[in-house]
């Protein structure tokens, strides 16, 4: 077991109606002014963004909004957002939507609060010190974002999609109301629930440190969201359901499966960024096509985490080798994708890379990890590249 820092300021208010308290919330974290920033229209269509703001003007609190980030949200929005803001005077960022808006807040922040090239912190040259208050209204329980200290970005030139971790950038509070899930379409519902799993995944095949309580907690977590994703499937409006895998998706995310061990795997995700940015895929659906050939390359390596995992996750008969046992876990997280819809090879995800673009995104994602990664087992760039061409 290893020492850890466990860091959860983020404020939840779960529940029905929960985005009437919003206000409130902004004027306990000191807002004054707020840039409202949220993605292609969904929150429009659904009259969300309206209530927000009918709520703002009643509390008498200044706005300005900035709707249009994208899934694989782009650098240059983020830089609109950031003049956005000094022009108005915005003290205060409520992104309201998916991990999409939420992350291209967390870079305006960023942006407002420290000088220079925002792009600098993504590329790993420097280190914010600070961010300006952020507030999450969640429309999809997916990425944690709401909850994490995680920013994902993709500059359009050159089309590199990075992430950037800082306690700084953990919203102030996050409005949890399952209810505003129930407008997504069941692909995105599926995205989402993958998502969440692999959070807790990446965390979970490591090779140290892991401790009794994280497993048990990991492990009930991938059972729930695995059960209550096929409700969902059949029942999309069933709100037990939804309010079961939205806080999965929140606590998969803030650092409490992680509690003890080196930190996880995470190279299922750098694989995943390389297809988002390249082909603009949905990240969960990018997490589910590359996962199998993942798991299948470097299972040997982490065999006792891949055979619990079979055992008290997929439930799996305690039956034969632990190889085989291992193999069969993969093949039932498998099956389990494919009753979701979810893809589970390249071809499935959509995309067809040429050996050119395959060599490319291993490059690409190599450098972007410095070299190597992983700890079921560490990765070079051959081996990055032997995984996206096994997962064709
Ligand atoms: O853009 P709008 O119109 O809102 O539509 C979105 C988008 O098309 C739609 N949607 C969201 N809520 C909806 C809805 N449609 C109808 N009803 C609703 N209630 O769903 C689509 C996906 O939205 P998006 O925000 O892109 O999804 P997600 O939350 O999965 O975010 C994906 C991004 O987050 C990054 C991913 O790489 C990707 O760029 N990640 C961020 C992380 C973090 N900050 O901690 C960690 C993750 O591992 C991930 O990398
Ligand atoms: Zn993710």
């Amino acid at each position: 077991m290893f020492d850890f820092k466990y860091y959860t300021p983020t404020k939840v208010i779960f529940g029905k109606n929960t985005e009437t308290k919003v206000a409130d919330l902004i004027r306990e974290f000191g807002g004054t002014k707020v840039l409202i920033h949220y993605g292609g229209g969904s929150v429009v269509r659904s009259g969300l963004l309206k209530r927000v703001t009918d709520t703002l003007d009643q509390a008498g609190i200044a706005y300005v909004t900035l709707g249009g980030a994208v899934p694989n949200p782009h650098l240059g929005l983020v830089y609109e957002g950031i003049e956005l803001c000094k022009k108005e005077g915005v003290d205060f960022l409520l992104g309201v939507g998916g991990g999409s808006a939420i992350d291209s807040a967390k870079a305006i922040g960023y942006g407002v609060a420290n000088e220079g090239d925002v792009w600098d912190y993504y590329d790993y040259k420097r280190k914010v010190t600070g961010c300006l208050p952020i507030g999450v209204i969640l429309t999809i329980a997916a990425t944690g974002s709401e909850m994490s200290d995680s920013s994902v970005i993709t500059k359009e030139e050159g089309l590199v999609k990075r992430g950037y971790s800082s306690d700084y950038g953990r919203p102030k509070f996050a409005i949890l109301n399952p209810e505003l899930t129930m407008t997504l379409p069941d692909y995105q519902t599926a995205c989402g629930c993958t998502d969440i799993m692999m959070h807790t995944m990446e965390r979970y095949f490591t090779q140290g440190g892991n401790m009794e309580i994280t497993d048990a907690l990991a492990e009930g977590l991938l059972r729930t969201v695995k059960k209550n994703a096929v409700i969902l499937r059949d029942d999309p409006k069933n709100y037990d359901a939804r309010a079961e895998v939205m806080w999965a998706g929140s606590l998969a995310h803030n650092g409490l499966t992680g509690c003890g061990n080196d930190g996880g795997d995470w190279m299922t995700h750098k694989l995943e960024h390389e297809l988002g940015g390249l082909y603009d895929v949905a990240h969960g659906a990018g997490l589910a096509a590359i996962w199998g050939t993942w798991a299948r390359y470097v299972y040997k390596n982490c065999l006792p985490r891949f055979k619990k995992f079979a055992l008290n996750v997929m439930e799996v008969p305690d039956q034969g080798t632990d190889e085989e046992i291992a193999l069969a876990g993969i093949e039932a997280m498998e099956d389990f994708y494919r009753s979701i819809n979810m893809p589970t090879n390249l071809r499935e995800l959509g995309v067809n890379p040429t050996e050119e673009e395959l060599v490319l995104m291993a490059k690409k994602c190599a450098i972007g990890v410095g070299g190597e990664m992983g700890s079921a087992k560490v990765l070079d760039e051959q081996a990055m590249l032997d995984i996206y061409r096994a997962s064709m």
